[in-house]
């Protein structure tokens, strides 16, 4: 399809979709919306990340709305609390000429307010299942006037330990007129069993079977131990070119020595992860929005959908135990056609994993080199030169050397003068040098992923999700990756 006004859209969402800047569907659109915006049918949605499933199923959603009637006619399902958020925004800007009142429901966030949102006439629900469940209980959320369902990266979900809770929920959905689509970029054996008790009769689409990752990332490893991947990740971040990127740790514990390290040297850093409270979480992912922080390090609670305009790089701190957790991942880069790099730091250990990773994801993955000390330190030194001879407006600080200390400087070389400046203000840039050529003191023996108990739990948030979620690093053998890696899981029946 070459355009949008090849289907039958409503005027207020043709707006909205040349509003927005989206010139012709993506592919995912071109055949999810045909089908959705034709007769009443339940679906399943296969796409790569980042090519517009939101807008293939909050489209038809919003065109289904009816608003003559009253009451919750649309429910999307989401596993995070800031994909929740993304994606109620999305459909409140699609919807935005229609005129459909959408209200986001989630955990950490303030029950009264929801509850006015709902009871301001909402039309479209957006929330994680727990939240939605505690409504549903409290009769705050009413589903009988329900008639399409969306289920978005419903494999995640049941990852999580929420499949009771989806069950639940759709279980309170009226069965007649009503339809369920399924969204995601993965799909795993257990949201198949969902989908052959809770759809009907669901008519597919799968792009490209073939490419599960955007076509338009670039996959490097650097096979490096445990103890340097600290040292790593700053070189990477360093030699960069404007960073501006996630880094995924397997755990909490892992998130903050990471952000710690290198708030200690300076980086414009924060942390995400599912132990702080929400209002912290939304003001971290606002503040790298808006590029107040370029390094996000975090859990896989930001690895599905979350959709950053131009982020640059995704580092994998070690890889994921499960193939869906890399491709989501990796997905938060290279976004609607735009280049991106996923970096992914492995252990001589797991080095055997990645043609596995090349053969699951069927594509390509480098190994990368290191940049020596000496060229990083090159490369940080002539950015601050070239800031130092940039400096316009040092008057001032001229006028306040004293005599003595104008003789002084008259005495010594213009490299030195240089050299200790440099060595006064960014001490922190050449103590790694320094330290390395002591090795013994370079690298205390950092915990490595397969040996810290407890902290190795995977992170969602505070409610019900940790240990529930399948093939947990406790539950599962030591060796890691051994129930997803060994099988593909994206093929469509
Ligand atoms: N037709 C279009 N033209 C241009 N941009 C689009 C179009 N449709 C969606 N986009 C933009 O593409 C980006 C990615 O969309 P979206 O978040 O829906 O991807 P996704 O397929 O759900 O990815 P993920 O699997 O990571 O959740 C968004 O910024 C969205 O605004
Ligand atoms: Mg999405």
């Amino acid at each position: 399809m070459k355009s949008f006004s090849e289907l039958v859209l409503s005027p207020p969402l043709m707006r909205a979709i040349t509003e927005l800047g989206y010139e012709k569907p993506t592919e995912i659109q071109s055949q999810a919306l045909p089908i959705l915006l034709g007769e009443p049918t339940d679906f399943i949605g296969l796409a790569a990340t980042g090519t517009g499933k939101t807008a293939a199923f909050g489209l038809p959603l919003l065109e289904k709305i009816d608003l003559t009637k009253h009451g919750v006619q649309g429910l999307i399902l989401c596993p995070t609390r800031e994909l929740a958020l993304q994606v109620s925004g999305q459909i409140n800007l699609l919807g935005k000429f229609k005129g459909v009142r959408t209200v986001a429901i989630y955990g950490g966030a303030s029950f009264g307010d929801q509850v006015r949102g709902l009871k301001g006439g909402a039309a479209i629900v957006v929330g994680t299942p727990g939240r939605m469940i505690d409504h549903i209980t409290r009769r705050t959320l009413d589903l009988k006037n329900v008639t399409t369902v969306v289920l978005d990266e419903a494999d995640e979900m049941i990852s999580m330990g929420f499949k009771e809770d989806l069950e639940s929920i759709l279980k309170n959905i009226p069965k007649e007129n009503s339809r369920t689509w399924l969204f995601s970029a993965t799909m795993d054996r257990d949201v198949r069993r969902v989908a052959d008790i809770y759809l009907k009769e669901p008519r597919h689409v799968q792009v490209n079977r073939n490419e599960m990752l955007s076509s338009t990332v670039e996959q490097i490893y650097y096979v490096t131990r445990d103890s340097n991947k600290k040292e790593v990740l700053a070189k990477l971040i360093d030699s960069a070119q404007d960073f501006y990127g996630l880094v995924f740790c397997q755990t909490k514990a892992i998130v903050s020595e990471i952000t710690q390290y290198l708030v200690e040297r300076g980086y414009k850093v924060d942390s995400l992860h599912g132990d702080k409270d929400q209002r912290d979480r939304e003001r971290t992912l606002n503040a790298f929005k808006d590029r107040k922080v370029t390094v996000l390090i975090c859990t896989d609670v930001a690895s599905r959908g979350l959709d950053v305009k131009d982020i640059t790089h995704v580092v994998n701190h070690s890889i994921p135990r499960e193939l869906e957790s890399y491709v989501h991942r990796i997905g938060r880069t290279a976004r609607s056609g735009k280049a991106g790099l996923a970096l992914s730091l492995v252990t001589p250990a797991n080095r055997a994993l990645i043609p596995r990773i090349e053969r699951m994801t069927r594509s390509k993955m480098k190994e990368g080199v290191l940049p020596t000390r000496k060229e990083v330190g090159t490369k940080k030194i002539t950015e601050i030169l070239t800031r130092f001879q940039n400096q316009t407006d040092f008057a001032k600080a001229k006028e306040l050397i004293d005599e003595n200390w104008k003789k002084e400087i008259a005495t010594m070389s213009r490299e030195d003068i240089v050299g200790k400046f440099l060595m006064l203000t960014f001490k922190e840039l050449f103590e790694d040098v320094k330290k390395s050529a002591t090795p013994s003191q370079v690298h205390p023996p950092s915990r490595s992923p397969s040996h810290s108990g407890t902290d190795h739990k995977r992170d969602y948030g505070p409610r019900r999700s940790e240990g529930h979620r399948k093939g947990n690093w406790q539950k599962g053998p030591r060796r890691p990756f051994k129930s997803k890696w060994g099988r593909p899981t994206t093929t469509s029946r």
